[in-house]
């Protein structure tokens, strides 16, 4: 087997930039990530430094040739089941970055002694379900309206968790 052009790094304020063009790209593609597009990337990304800062969000991205192709976010990192929001790039998808990120994302939950990872998928977004699917997640609510939109209106989501204290 071949090894994966492609590693994996802790965020930090070095690579918030990266990791916000990864959301925009997933978020121009419509109905993927709750982010909607357009959004202003700069006032996102100093928003990002500034949770970093406060201990308000965790996570990694990867890296492939010097560019970042993957974010992965845990929100409210302290919470005993944080939820998180993850993309990859158009470019690097399916080829393990997606699931080697939930993985990490993994350890770093038992190594903190939480008891469940969560996160919010549209009912539509058969790719990421999937991932989930294959990385242990279930279906925990379905959530009507959730997810208020941009435009005025509302999204329906899937919470789906992972328990980790018992596997
Ligand atoms: C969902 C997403 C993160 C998957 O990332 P990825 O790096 O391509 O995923 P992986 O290569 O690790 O795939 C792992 C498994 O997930 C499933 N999977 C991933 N993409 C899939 C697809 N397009 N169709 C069906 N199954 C898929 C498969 O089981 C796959 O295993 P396999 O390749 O051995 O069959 C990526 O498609 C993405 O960024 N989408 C846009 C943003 C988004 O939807 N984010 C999630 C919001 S909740």
């Amino acid at each position: 087997m071949t090894e994966p052009s492609w590693t994996i790094a802790q965020k930090a304020l070095a690579n918030v930039d990266g990791a916000v063009a990864v959301l925009a790209e997933a978020a121009e593609e419509g109905g993927r990530v709750a982010t909607d597009w357009p959004f202003d990337l700069k006032v996102r990304a100093r928003m990002l430094r500034s949770a970093l800062l406060a201990g308000n969000v965790e996570g990694w991205v990867a890296y492939d040739a010097g560019n970042i192709v993957a974010d992965f976010t845990i929100f409210n990192p302290g919470e005993a089941e944080p939820l998180f929001g993850m993309a990859v790039a158009r470019s690097h998808r399916r080829r393990g970055i997606g699931r080697a990120l939930i993985a990490t994302a993994v350890a770093w939950a038992r190594a903190h002694g939480k008891t469940a990872l969560r996160l919010r998928v549209f009912p539509d977004n058969e790719p990421a379900r999937e991932l989930y699917r294959a990385t242990g997640f279930v279906d925990a609510a379905f959530q009507p309206g959730a997810i208020a939109r941009a435009d005025g209106t509302v999204a329906d989501v899937i919470l789906m968790r992972r328990v980790l204290m018992s596997d």
